[in-house]
Order: C-alpha cells, then structure tokens, then sequence
C-alpha cells in the first residue's frame, strides 16, 4: 500500500535538493501524480517554517506508532531506496518532473566547485592512507563519510559493515536504509545530512570497536566536525554514544536527553542495526530523531 502522505513529503524534499527528475520503481508516474493530487500540503513541521515547534497531529503514541508502522510496512523499493535506491537517472519511464525549491543546508558553498581541497577532503584523503591501527591491515575501503560538507545534522555511527567496507559508503546496507527512513520521517532526507563513523575501518566479523582503534580514528572524527561545524550531532549506537558523550551509561540511560559535544547539541539514539533485530524500540528511537529535529529547528 501506497503511504500517500509519505510520497508527496518524500518527493517535496527530493524537490527541495534540487532534483528535476526521479525514478520510482514499482509506481507510475499517474500513480504519484494521483497520489500528490490527494496529499494534503506539508505542515509547518514538516516544511521547517514555523518558529517555535509544535508536534505534528500525530503527536500521540499511538498515532505516531501507527504512523511509524505505515511508513515501514512494503513501500515500493524505489521510494524508500531498496535495492535500486532513489538515484537520479535520466529514465526511459516513470520520470517525473519536479519544481525545485532552496535546499535544506546551511550554506551554498558546498555547490561551489573549489579549486583548491576544502579541509574534509584534505583530511580524508589523510583516512585514505591511515595505518595507524590494525584495521587498516584487513579493510577493503576506508569509510570517511558522505553528505553535505555543510550539512547541519551529523549522524555519528559505529564502524563500517562488510557493505560498507565494499562500498566505500557508510549505512548503506540493512541499517542504512532504516536510518535513512528515520531521518526521512523527521523531514531529513539522507543526502541533506551527514553521515560518517566512530571508525573509518570495518572491524573483522563486525567485532565491537576496541579502545586503541577508537582513540586511533577519533582525530579524524573531531576533524569532521569541526570542518562540517554542525549544529546538532546524532549519536547511533553504544559507541559513538558513549565516546560523544564521554559516559560508559547504556543508550537506554542516554537517549531522550540533551547532550553537548565540543558546544554542539547532541541528541543519542539506538543503532538502526539494533533497532532491525528489536523493532519494538523503532518508536522510541523515533523521538529520539524528532528530538534531534526540535533542537535543529530551535538552532536555525
Ligand atoms: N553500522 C554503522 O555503525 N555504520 C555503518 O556505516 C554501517 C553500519
């Protein structure tokens, strides 16, 4: 079943990037034209204009589980990035044209082309060549991050999986796609942000990070966020938590609170690889992501 509300949010924000045509898996393009037709206009929660943040209508838990519920139930793979993950193509069908609208960043700058490294790229063409733990005796990639060097929300993960570590890209396996829902669900998409890890290398069978790999990479983290400068930072998982925060408390005693990093406001949260095997806790981690959404707006 088609989330009709869910659709046009998700095709208004992929307007809001600049994008003049989408590919849908699995949906014609009368399909989403009906389905923008019978959408209701985003409220102001959602299209980021109003001041001071009321929750949307389905603030209640029931609703927002039930939201919640809908926006993870069988999506067309094309929509919520699936296996052919929404990538601007030029398609023979299925196109649709979309208005385009300013973009979610802070700054213009990162549509610059630079002639000269921008300080992230310097410091990840450093990562590229680190040896300065064992990881980098087994990794097929290193995995900086991607997103917007200006982006203002950070989402702060783990280490790199095996998808990762093939890929070169963080959370782009299981996980990836349920975080990329969360941070849609709170008018985030993915390529608005940015993403990147406690580490840079995959630990081996997806161990837990040890102490001498996380203080090896951690330069390369505080790197990041000085150059990105972020106003709000998202924590997903135990580690980054935990290292963020500078606590050895559980995610559970963490969440729900209001942390600074260095002067940023930082928001922690369940590992979206968690979340997959516990589902029963996605609705708990959505606040979380919501919380992280507020304390965004009350920065802007
Ligand atoms: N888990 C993480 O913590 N990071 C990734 O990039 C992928 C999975």
């Amino acid at each position: 079943m088609l989330d009709r509300a869910l659709l046009a949010r998700y095709l208004r924000q992929r307007a809001e990037l600049g994008e003049r045509e989408l590919f849908l898996e699995g949906c014609s393009a009368e399909e989403l034209l009906a389905a923008l037709a019978s959408s209701p206009p985003p409220t102001e929660w959602e299209s980021g204009t109003a001041g001071e943040r009321e929750k949307p209508a389905t603030s209640s838990a029931a609703a927002r589980a039930s939201m919640l519920r809908e926006v993870l139930g069988p999506l067309p793979a094309g929509i919520v990035g699936g296996a052919a993950r929404p990538e601007v193509a030029a398609p023979p069908a299925g196109a649709i044209s979309l208005s385009p609208a300013l973009p979610l960043s802070h700054s213009a700058e990162s549509a610059q082309p630079s002639p000269k490294p921008s300080p992230l790229q310097v410091l990840g063409e450093q990562a590229r060549s680190c040896t300065a733990c064992r990881l980098s005796e087994g990794r097929r990639s290193v995995v900086f991050g991607e997103g917007d060097p200006a982006a203002r929300l950070v989402v702060v993960g783990e280490a790199p999986g095996q998808e990762e570590d093939r890929t070169g890209r963080p959370f782009v396996g299981q996980a990836g796609k349920l975080l990329d829902l969360l941070l849609m669900s709170v008018g985030l998409p993915r390529e608005s942000v940015y993403i990147c890890n406690t580490l840079k290398c995959r630990p081996p069978q997806n161990r837990n990070p040890l102490p001498d790999e996380l203080a090896a990479c951690s330069g390369f983290l505080q790197g990041q966020l000085s150059a990105i400068a972020p106003s709000v930072l998202l924590a997903v998982g135990k580690f980054p938590a935990q290292s963020l925060v500078g606590s050895e408390e559980s995610i559970s005693r963490l969440r729900g609170r209001l942390f600074r990093y260095r002067g940023i406001p930082l928001v922690v949260t369940y590992h979206p690889a968690f979340l997959l095997r516990s589902p029963q806790w996605i609705t708990t981690a959505w606040e979380d992501f919501q919380l992280a959404r507020k304390v965004l707006d009350e920065q802007a």
